[in-house]
Formats: structure tokens, C-alpha cells, sequence
């Protein structure tokens, strides 16, 4: 599903080039879970970035689902991110003024979803999380566990093969990041292929697999 071969991202500071990504080769299955581990800074997020087409490699070929990412132009890239992705972010992301239905409608604005379908298939993301007797509820009354949930059903709502989460349980307690990791899994054993970047050990655990990265590079 994910293949990357000698993957590198370079920020200029200063005079100087800086390797955010040296040389990433990372190959993940169709249906994997996969944990991406490694210090502040370490190149974890600008990894989850690159494999979810929010930033382009300078370096390295990269293909996701036998797309050809790297060579994707912002269109090509829009429409990966539309139907082969779904974000799931430490802060949520969520549009907080306004109802968990409208917040989980919004990726089917950019989409070939019908009109007519959208709330049903925006109900039926929130049934899957089990926060759909919330629909009409603003988020910002929501419980960041129930949050979360909101978060995933927006995520889920295209069908897309692939979920990536950038440290989803960082802002929740011990109890709420065990059921929303529950959740991940049971994606996973959907078929979704899953990537979770964490700092935290019991997070990890829930993977098949966990790659660590050091400065840029995977150890
Ligand atoms: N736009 C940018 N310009 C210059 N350097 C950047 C830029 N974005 C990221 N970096 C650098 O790239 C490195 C990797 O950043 P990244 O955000 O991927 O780290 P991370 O592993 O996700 O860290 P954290 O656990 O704190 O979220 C860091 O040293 C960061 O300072
Ligand atoms: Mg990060």
C-alpha cells in the first residue's frame, strides 16, 4: 500500500541544508497497523506528511496504492488526499462551532458523493465510531474522547484504504486513549491500513509493527 524508497525532505536554514527525511525506504501492507515512534523532532509528522500527500518528497520515489505520489501534481494530490486518506490529528482539527453531522459532511464536499447520500453516509461514519446519537450536537459540548470519535468518522467518511493519526491520543487520558485505540484496531481488522505516529509505549502495543525514527532516519 505505502512504498517508499529513499525518501528525503530538506529544509534550507540558513546557508545550510536540513535533512528532515535522509534516505526513508518504508514499504507497509495493504491492512497493516503500523506505530511511528522516535523523539520531538525526530522527522515523525513530516513522515506522516509525506505518506499522506499534505508535503512532496525532494528526494525518492513514492507510491501509495500504485499511485505515483511524487509526481502527483496539487491536483492529482487533492484527489489522493480525498480518496485514498483519512487524517486523524492530536487537536482534532475539528470544526468546533458547529454540529458533529456538519464536521463529518465537510471531506464529502470535495468528493463524487451524491448530494442526497451525504448524510446518510456521514450517519453511518458516526455509527461506526458510536457517537452517532450525538449527530446534532456542536462539538465544542463534546467530551475530547467523543471528539476523537467525531474526528475518526470524518476520517472514515470517504472509505478510504488508508487512516494516518498524528499523536490521537495525545491529549486524551489513559481510559479514553484505550477505547479510541480499540477503535483503530477494529479499522484495522476492517481492512484499513493504519499508521499511528506516538510517543507512547501502550499506544504502540496496539500495532503489528513499530518503526523508529532518529533524526531523519529509521533505525
Ligand atoms: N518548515 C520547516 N522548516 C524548517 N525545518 C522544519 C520545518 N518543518 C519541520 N522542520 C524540522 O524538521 C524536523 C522534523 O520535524 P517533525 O515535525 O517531523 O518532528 P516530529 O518527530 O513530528 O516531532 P514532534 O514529536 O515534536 O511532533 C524538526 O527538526 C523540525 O524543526
Ligand atoms: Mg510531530
Amino acid at each position: 500500500m505505502i512504498q517508499m524508497e529513499h525518501i528525503s525532505k530538506i529544509y534550507q536554514v540558513g546557508d545550510a541544508p536540513f535533512y528532515a527525511l535522509r534516505d526513508v525506504s518504508l514499504h507497509i501492507g495493504a491492512g497493516e497497523m503500523v506505530a511511528v515512534r522516535g523523539r520531538s523532532g525526530a522527522g515523525k509528522s513530516t513522515l506522516l506528511h509525506i505518506i499522506g500527500g499534505l508535503d512532496t518528497p525532494d528526494e525518492g520515489r513514492y507510491m501509495l496504492n500504485g499511485l505515483n505520489v511524487g509526481e502527483a501534481t496539487d491536483a492529482g494530490l487533492a484527489r489522493i488526499r480525498n480518496e485514498q486518506i483519512g487524517f486523524v490529528l492530536q487537536d482534532f482539527s475539528l470544526i468546533d462551532h458547529r454540529s458533529t453531522l456538519y464536521n463529518v459532511t465537510v471531506p464529502m464536499l470535495f468528493g463524487k458523493t451524491p448530494f442526497s447520500q451525504m448524510k446518510t453516509k456521514a450517519l453511518d461514519a458516526l455509527e461506526a465510531v458510536g457517537v452517532s446519537d450525538q449527530a446534532h450536537k456542536a462539538v465544542s459540548d463534546m467530551s475530547g474522547g467523543q471528539r476523537q470519535r467525531v474526528a475518526i468518522a470524518r476520517a472514515l467518511v470517504n472509505d478510504p484504504p488508508v487512516i494516518l493519526a498524528d499523536e490521537p491520543t495525545g491529549n486524551l487520558d489513559s481510559e479514553t486513549t484505550e477505547e479510541i485505540m480499540k477503535l483503530f484496531v477494529s479499522l484495522h481488522e476492517r481492512g484499513k491500513t493504519v499508521v499511528i505516529v506516538t510517543h507512547d509505549e501502550h499506544v504502540a502495543s496496539f500495532c503489528d509493527r513499530s518503526i523508529t525514527i532518529s533524526d531523519g532516519k529509521i533505525i
